[in-house]
């Protein structure tokens, strides 16, 4: 039977746990999940490439189909490459969608056997982002409910070290 591998792709500055549900829930659903780490967003990241792939490595050890990977210029060149047919990713709330509907049928116009698979995170994270995480942590806020503790950890210590 044929093998689906999906491409989860983002700046994950740092994961979160909406990240991680959405990870586990494409673990479940496909036989192969890449977690793609973008190098070149229009962001600024706080952690390096290098940073953002070890903890991404980390929290999905257990998941034993998922991946962690980087990728540079356009994402369906990558999916071609490691050929995936899927581009998975998480819809929060509707603010995402008019930016998220623009990109997925960008992608499609580009790649049209690549079709990009929405998954809605568990709704305690839909208000969840990386930036909100930073934030907190900045001020000192309590960040572990959003973020796994080895997340956290690193947090506290980039943070220290600016
Ligand atoms: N839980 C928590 N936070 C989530 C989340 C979830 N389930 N899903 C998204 N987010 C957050 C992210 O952490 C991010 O937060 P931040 O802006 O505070 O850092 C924010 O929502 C937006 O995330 P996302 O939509 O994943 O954007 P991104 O910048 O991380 O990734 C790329 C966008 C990399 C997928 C896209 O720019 C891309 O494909 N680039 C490659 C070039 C390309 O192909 N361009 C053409 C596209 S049509």
């Amino acid at each position: 039977m044929k093998k689906i591998t999906a491409v989860y792709p983002g700046t994950f500055d740092p994961v979160t746990y909406g990240h991680l549900d959405i990870i586990q829930r494409a673990s479940s659903l496909f036989d192969k999940v890449i977690v793609a780490v973008a190098l070149n967003t229009s962001k600024k990241p706080l952690f390096t490439e290098g940073e953002r792939e070890d903890m991404l490595k980390h929290v999905t050890a257990k998941y034993k189909n998922v991946v962690v990977d980087e990728f540079k210029g356009l994402l369906v060149d990558y999916a071609k490459k490691k050929n995936a047919t899927v581009i998975i990713r998480g819809l929060r709330a509707l603010s995402d969608f008019e930016y998220e509907f623009q990109m997925s049928l960008t992608n499609r116009k580009l790649q049209p056997d690549v079709n990009t698979i929405f998954l809605m995170p568990n709704e305690k994270y839909t208000y969840l982002n990386s930036s909100l995480v930073r934030e907190l942590a900045a001020f000192k806020a309590d960040v572990s409910g959003f973020v796994p503790e080895y997340v956290r950890k690193k947090l506290s210590v980039k943070l220290k070290s600016l």
